[in-house]
């Protein structure tokens, strides 16, 4: 299977390149480093990457980028960060990718437990979560020739100890189960649901 990681230099990203790569070709994108370069707030950068990379069976979204920070001091231009880049940056992925991805092919986007379980300095993500998940279930019933989608939420992960203190009383989320929930959207046969973890 050729499988497009988009965010795969990050925490997350690293880990799903390393468990795939043994099995899969794996094309590693992301800002800075990696196979190809995109930039997910520019559509004209992910149809860059989509023409580099060529036809895929299945596209991972690690990148997700969102405003962390006090809500006191939270201006609309921090909000956008995670509306441009987590939230529109992901949809446009799918938007762009349905042009380009093999028929059977599936989409996997990254949300998070701060959808329905909200942490302080984390509005902009609780935010952008919902409308990818929203999305996700959308586009399921619209998406043709068999292709899947859907998204992946963990809580806070045990390779990003500097969140632990953010998310007090929840258990880490092991990179295996993160990886077997990513495995779960691009291997099975479901599509429009939010694998939760
Ligand atoms: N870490 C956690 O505990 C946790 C838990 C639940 C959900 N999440 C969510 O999971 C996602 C990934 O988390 P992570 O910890 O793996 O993050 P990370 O370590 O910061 O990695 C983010 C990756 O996305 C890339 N990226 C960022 N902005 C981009 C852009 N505009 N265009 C293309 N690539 C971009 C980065 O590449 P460059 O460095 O080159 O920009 C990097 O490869 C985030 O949305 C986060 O909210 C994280």
């Amino acid at each position: 299977m050729k499988i497009i990681i988009v965010g795969a230099t990050g925490t997350m990203g690293k880990h799903l390149t390393i468990a795939f790569e043994k099995e899969h070709e794996v094309i590693k994108a992301a800002s800075k480093g990696g196979d190809i370069q995109v930039d997910i707030t520019s559509a004209e950068s992910i149809e860059n990457m989509y023409n580099q990379a060529g036809p895929f069976d299945a596209l991972i979204s690690t990148a997700g980028p969102t405003y962390v920070g006090p809500w006191k001091k939270m201006t609309e231009k921090d909000f956008k960060k995670g509306i441009d880049g987590k939230m529109m940056g992901q949809i446009n992925l799918v938007l762009i990718g349905q042009h380009y991805i093999n028929p059977r092919g599936s989409f996997s986007l990254i949300t998070g437990a701060l959808t329905h379980d909200p942490q302080k300095n984390f509005a902009n993500a609780s935010a952008a979560n919902g409308a990818v998940e929203a999305f996700v279930r959308a586009a399921a019933i619209e998406l043709e020739n068999g292709i899947r989608i859907n998204a992946v939420s963990p809580t806070v992960i045990e390779n990003s100890p500097h969140y632990f203190p953010f998310f007090p009383g929840d258990i880490p989320v092991t990179m295996q189960q993160l990886e077997f929930g990513f495995r779960k959207s691009i291997f099975g046969a479901n599509t429009g649901q939010v694998i939760r973890l």
